[in-house]
């Protein structure tokens, strides 16, 4: 049963590759996918871990470049720097909520460290060259991020994983019920990625000068305005 906290999120988005530039952006996505499955399979509590570390990159980057790039032409951001400074700051939550789910091995922790190195250039690279493309890339990875988080929800429903207590500081930062369980808190993320997924496409399709309809962005879950207090 749906819970109230969880906006209702259309879960077939996808966008279809207009021209070179998305087809980059989505063969490497799909690239990804097929390591991130080849390495974690069903571990979906590690999976969450290891590819949210992933996931708070690249809005940090997309907001500093965006920073430099109005303090250098003088110029507004129309919005942007916050909502990207806001979506790294949301997948580290999800990051500090499955932390509380699995333990990433010694193996994983290392692979963190070495995805973070390359993964931070690259993207960097890749934002400096064409902002266009490093969105359309996040809005794949988000769609990929929403049906893994969907394959995660039938294993909690299938009973192959326990549907444990959601940990307190979930519980605060969606502001769920004292009762919330893993299950909600998979919901509520994967409303979070689809948001993610629907703001970073519009972003690419913005820059590329397509229109955009704001209208079709997956409604925010709720968030606690102060992340410190989280327990
Ligand atoms: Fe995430
Ligand atoms: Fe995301």
């Amino acid at each position: 049963m749906p819970n109230t906290h969880t906006p209702l999120i259309d879960l077939s988005v996808h966008h279809e590759p207009v021209d070179f530039s998305d087809r980059i952006a989505l063969g490497f996505t799909k690239l990804l996918r097929f390591c991130a499955d080849t390495f974690f399979a069903k571990r979906y509590g590690h999976r969450a871990i290891v590819l949210e570390t992933v996931a708070a990159v690249p809005g940090m980057v997309g907001a500093t470049i965006t920073h430099l790039k109005c303090l250098r032409r003088m110029c507004g951001d129309q919005g942007w720097i916050r909502t990207l400074m806001e979506e790294a700051e949301n997948e580290r939550m999800h990051l500090m909520t499955f932390i509380h789910v699995a333990q990433p091995t010694w193996f994983e922790r290392a692979v963190i460290l070495g995805v973070q190195w390359v993964f931070y250039l690259a993207f960097f690279a890749l934002y400096l060259i064409s902002a266009k493309t490093a969105h359309r890339v996040v809005g794949y990875f988000e769609e990929e991020a929403v049906i893994s988080y969907t394959h995660y929800l039938a294993e909690i429903d299938e009973g192959r994983s326990p549907n444990v207590p959601a940990p307190a500081i979930a519980k605060h930062y969606w502001q769920l019920p004292d009762d919330a369980t893993l299950r909600d808190v998979v919901l509520v993320v994967r409303a979070d990625e689809a948001h993610h997924r629907d703001v970073n496409h519009g972003f690419a399709s913005e820059l590329a000068g397509l229109p955009v309809d704001p209208a079709r962005i997956a409604p925010y879950p709720v968030h606690a305005d102060d992340i410190r207090l989280a327990a």
